[in-house]
């Protein structure tokens, strides 16, 4: 028997381009990291003012200039070099890093990856140096006139790795992570002027100035902020954060800094949570920047090429710390929503403002004269039901009434969340449905035909304006409700990148909107079932949501869809009328899947005779 000799390949150094490809992965993951890695250059070369400009979302052309203190000529392609970094000279200087970099390998990443063109000057030099490189080759070097500072300018990202370009994301996904970035970039250094264009619109051009002034124009939360404030042997902790009423479905509604450095932190994003307390109820999380002081020689940055994990020494003590600061915010008078009589909207026999899930307590009593017309839950329940340019149901559907006496359903009473269409013909129990009771403002107990259904009034309502939603936007059939006046109001850059993503959806949706100048939209109208809210803040939790959901790999559509259904269905403590409630479940035995909502949640519990029969040992 013959073997086939084995050739056993030989052990080499690999070649330097091929060493900064391979790197380039980790430090270049998207453009968004490319945005991260220069600027920081610009913030370690004393730059006092930042440009980010970036065409195509970044896969065209990012740009970053600045006017810190340049490169000199005879340094500049040493800086495109491996491991080759002025910030750090010995082994002291990585036990206590003062600089955003260190690691001497962004430069030769990005440039083995793109084509980048650089200019620098320094202030001793009349002249500038232009040299551009391609696929980390180095194309030409030459004196060019320029002020003090350095462009850089990253075109064609990914262009020789196509692996890499075909897994960017959509630009509009590349955008949202851009403008994080950059946000997070310009609340790091708030003594440092940045401006930051996407795509042809300036999103921000932000002065140096107070933290406050900063996370106020940048996180759009006008001035209702909280001051962080909080000392320890450890850590100093300030910034601000948003009042609790402001609070987001998802942690990306906070910036969290150590030493002016962006972090992701879990352990610290819960303890500004745990710091509201009861006042943030589960699911919401706090909005603002968060910036602490940590003797650097406790911080390790050095963990990972993006620098954005650190380890810490002190973590638990930080944290107590943290919790302590807001705590301390949060005891401020004005932080906890005030019911204001006068300005709920709601019917009478709706109930007092107790809701659970995404809103916190008093929230949906605000109105101010914006709406020409608000709705009852009576009516949200039924609009649903009713096609806008339908006329209300007669002739041959079915008009159900409950006997609110005896539960009974009676046909062709007043008319009552009536199904109007050929799809919506009821398809539930035929023997009728009966409300028996209602359980801690939350369930409802109702019999159809010889089941028990114990309904979560909440989750049952989502799933059918789910449904429902995914239905009329399909067919541009949903209501909306036009504002008396527009409102107008400013999105954080992030939030406006989603907007830019979800614009055409959304104002196939009810929503009027439209982009008003900088980061400003303009609303017009808002869906009637959620007319009963503030037109701002029902726009951007549905950005945040869509933020969230998307990320999880919702389609866009679903997307909106779900926070729709969310921030419009009756919440926990909605008393819903006997007709409402019966309405209700009738719908929702309509649906394609009754079972759960969109969150995944059970709609209802179902028990029969049976069931009941072999629990107390009858069978
Ligand atoms: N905008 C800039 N202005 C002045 N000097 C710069 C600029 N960008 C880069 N440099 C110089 O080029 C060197 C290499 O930059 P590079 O980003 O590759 O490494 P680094 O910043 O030292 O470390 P890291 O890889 O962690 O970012 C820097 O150490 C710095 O001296
Ligand atoms: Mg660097």
């Amino acid at each position: 028997m013959t073997t086939t000799p084995v050739i056993r390949p030989v052990i080499r150094p690999l070649p330097e381009r091929l060493i900064n490809k391979i790197a380039a992965g980790e430090v270049v993951e998207r453009p968004a990291a490319v945005v991260k890695e220069l600027v920081e250059n610009a913030l370690d070369a004393g730059a006092t003012r930042v440009d980010i400009i970036i065409e195509q979302s970044g896969s065209r052309l990012i740009k970053i200039i600045d006017n810190g203190w340049g490169i000199p000529d005879d340094q500049i392609e040493i800086a495109f070099s491996r491991h080759a970094t002025s910030k750090l000279s010995g082994l002291a200087d990585l036990e206590r890093i003062l600089s955003y970099g260190f690691r001497g390998e962004a430069l030769p990443s990005i440039a083995s990856v793109s084509r980048t063109r650089m200019v620098s000057r320094t202030a001793e030099s009349d002249v500038a140096t232009e040299i551009i490189f391609e696929g980390g080759v180095l194309q030409s070097r030459k004196p060019i006139a320029s002020p003090v500072g350095t462009t850089i300018e990253v075109a064609d990202l990914f262009f020789n790795t196509p692996a890499r370009r075909k897994f960017m994301k959509a630009e509009s996904t590349e955008a949202r992570y851009l403008s994080r970035t950059a946000t997070a970039l310009a609340l790091a250094r708030c003594d440092v002027a940045f401006s930051y264009t996407l795509n042809g619109r300036q999103i921000f051009n932000a002065p140096s100035g107070s933290v406050k002034d900063r996370v106020a124009a940048l996180l759009g939360y006008g001035r209702q902020l909280l001051e962080l404030r909080g000392e320890s042997a450890v850590v100093r902790v300030g910034g601000y954060i948003g009042k609790p009423d402001q609070a987001t479905n998802n942690r990306w509604g906070h910036y969290i800094f150590i030493n002016g450095r962006y972090i992701h932190s879990t352990t610290f994003s819960h303890a500004l949570s745990a710091g509201f307390g009861e006042m943030l109820p589960k699911g919401l999380y706090p909005v603002g920047a968060l910036l602490l002081e940590v003797d650097p020689t406790e911080v390790d940055v050095n963990v990972h090429p993006a620098k954005t994990e650190v380890r810490l020494s002190k973590e638990r003590e930080i944290y107590e710390a943290i919790l302590r600061a807001v705590r301390e915010a949060t005891r401020q008078d004005g932080v906890i929503p005030i019911f204001q009589a006068g300005v709920s909207t709601r019917a009478p026999e709706s109930g007092q403002g107790k809701r659970g899930g995404f809103e916190p307590p008093g929230r949906q009593a605000y109105i101010p004269g914006i709406t020409s017309h608000s709705i009852s839950n009576h009516e949200l329940l039924t609009e649903l039901y009713r096609p806008p340019t339908v006329p209300p149901p007669n002739g041959g559907n079915k008009v159900l009434h409950v006997d609110s006496e005896t539960g009974e359903i009676i046909e062709n009473g007043p008319p009552v969340a009536a199904p109007v269409s050929q799809t919506e013909q009821f398809a539930g129990p035929s023997e009728g449905i009966r409300l028996v009771g209602r359980f801690s403002d939350l369930y409802l107990i109702l019999q159809a035909g010889e089941d028990l259904y114990i309904v979560d009034q909440h989750t049952a309502h989502e799933r059918v304006l789910y449904e429902d939603m995914l239905q009329r936007v399909d067919q541009h059939s949903i209501v909306g409700q036009q504002l008396l006046l527009p409102v107008q109001f400013e999105l954080s850059p992030e939030q406006f990148a989603l907007f830019g993503e979800a614009v055409a959806l959304i104002n196939q949706s009810g929503f009027t909107v439209a982009p008003f100048g900088g980061r400003m939209v303009s609303i017009e109208a808002v869906p009637l079932i959620l007319s009963r809210r503030s037109p701002e803040r029902v726009l951007t939790r549905i950005l945040d949501d869509i933020g969230s959901l998307t990320k999880g790999g919702y389609d866009l559509k679903k997307a909106i869809a779900q926070s729709m259904a969310c921030r419009a269905a009756v919440m926990a403590g909605d008393r819903l009328s006997d007709e409402e409630a019966t309405g209700l479940l009738q719908r929702l035995l309509q649906c394609e899947n009754k079972y759960s909502c969109p969150h995944g949640r059970p709609t209802f519990i179902k028990i029969n005779r049976s069931d009941l029969d072999r629990q107390f040992g009858r069978c």
